[in-house]
C-alpha cells in the first residue's frame, strides 16, 4: 500500500511512544478547543492505549488540558455491559475518565444494554446529534486506532461487511467456539477525522504493521488500510519492536 502522506513516527520503547501519544492527545486537544472551543475525540480500547491513557490522567498532562471541553466517543465497543471487565468503557473509565474532571453529558458511550444491532443505530443518533453537516457524523478532531494481528482497527475485521455509508456498524465475531458482538464506527467516519492515530506496540505486530503498510492492497483482508483520511492527517506511532519488519 502507498505510505506517501503517511508520517510514520518509530520510539524506542512502549513507554516512549506513550509519553509522545499523550503529547500528541494534549497539543491536539489545545489546539481544537482554541480553535473550535471543544475536542472531541474518538478513543480506542485494547491493551496498546493503556499506558497513555493513565499518563493522561497525571501530571502534567492533567493539568494541561481543559477537560470541561473534551467529549469522549468510542471507535468501537465490545457489546458486553458497561461494567464488564472487556467494556472498553469501562476500561477507559477506569484509567482517565473517573480521574479527569469531563462532565458526564460529554462521555458518549455506546449503549451496550441493547442488542448489538439497536445498540448501533443507537450510536449512530448519537454521532447525528453531534454531526458537523453535511456529515452525518462529529468529524473529530482526534481518531486513535489500534492494529490487530490479522490486520483488523476498531472492530473492522477481514471479511466483515464494510457499508461505508452508514457510521456504524454491529460486528459478529467468531471466537473460542461462541459468537460474540461488537459495534464499531465505519472508515467513513474514521476518515473524516481531522487527525487520525494508529498506536502499535511489540514485534508480535511487526509482520501485520508492514504489510498493511508496505505490502499489497487488499482492504477486505487488512481492515487497517481502509484508513485513510480524505483531508486530515494520517500518523503511525511505533515502537522499535512493531517497526522491526517496515
Ligand atoms: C478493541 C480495539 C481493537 C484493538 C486492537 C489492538 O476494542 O480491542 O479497539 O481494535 O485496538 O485489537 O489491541 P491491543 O492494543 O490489545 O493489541
Amino acid at each position: 500500500m502507498a505510505v506517501i502522506g503517511s508520517d510514520i513516527r518509530v520510539f524506542q520503547d512502549p513507554e516512549a511512544l506513550s509519553q509522545a501519544a499523550a503529547a500528541i492527545f494534549a497539543e491536539t486537544a489545545n489546539q481544537a478547543i482554541a480553535e473550535r472551543g471543544e475536542f472531541r475525540v474518538a478513543l480506542s480500547g485494547g491493551k496498546t492505549p493503556e499506558r497513555m491513557y493513565a499518563l493522561l490522567a497525571q501530571s502534567p498532562h492533567r493539568e494541561l488540558i481543559d477537560w470541561h471541553r473534551l467529549h469522549a466517543f468510542w471507535g468501537d465497543e465490545r457489546c458486553v455491559p458497561p461494567e464488564d471487565l472487556h467494556s472498553n468503557y469501562r476500561q477507559i473509565r477506569d484509567i482517565l475518565l473517573s480521574h479527569v474532571p469531563v462532565p458526564l453529558e460529554n462521555i458518549h458511550r455506546v449503549r451496550t444494554e441493547l442488542d448489538p444491532g439497536p445498540a448501533a443505530e443507537d450510536y449512530a443518533r448519537v454521532l447525528r446529534r453531534n454531526a458537523d453537516p453535511p456529515l452525518e457524523w462529529p468529524r473529530f478532531d482526534l481518531v486513535l486506532l489500534g492494529l490487530g494481528e490479522d490486520g483488523h482497527t476498531a472492530s473492522l475485521f477481514p471479511g466483515s461487511p464494510m457499508q461505508t455509508t452508514r457510521a456504524t456498524l454491529a460486528v459478529a465475531l467468531q471466537g473460542e467456539g461462541r459468537q460474540s458482538w461488537r459495534v464499531t464506527m465505519t472508515p467513513a467516519v474514521f476518515n473524516s477525522g481531522r487527525r487520525v492515530v494508529f498506536l502499535v506496540l511489540g514485534a508480535g505486530k511487526s509482520r501485520i504493521v508492514a504489510s498493511v503498510l508496505h505490502g499489497e492492497t487488499k482492504p477486505d483482508k487488512l481492515p487497517a488500510q481502509r484508513i485513510q483520511p480524505e483531508a486530515g492527517e494520517l500518523i503511525w506511532m511505533l515502537d522499535a519492536g512493531a517497526a522491526a519488519n517496515s
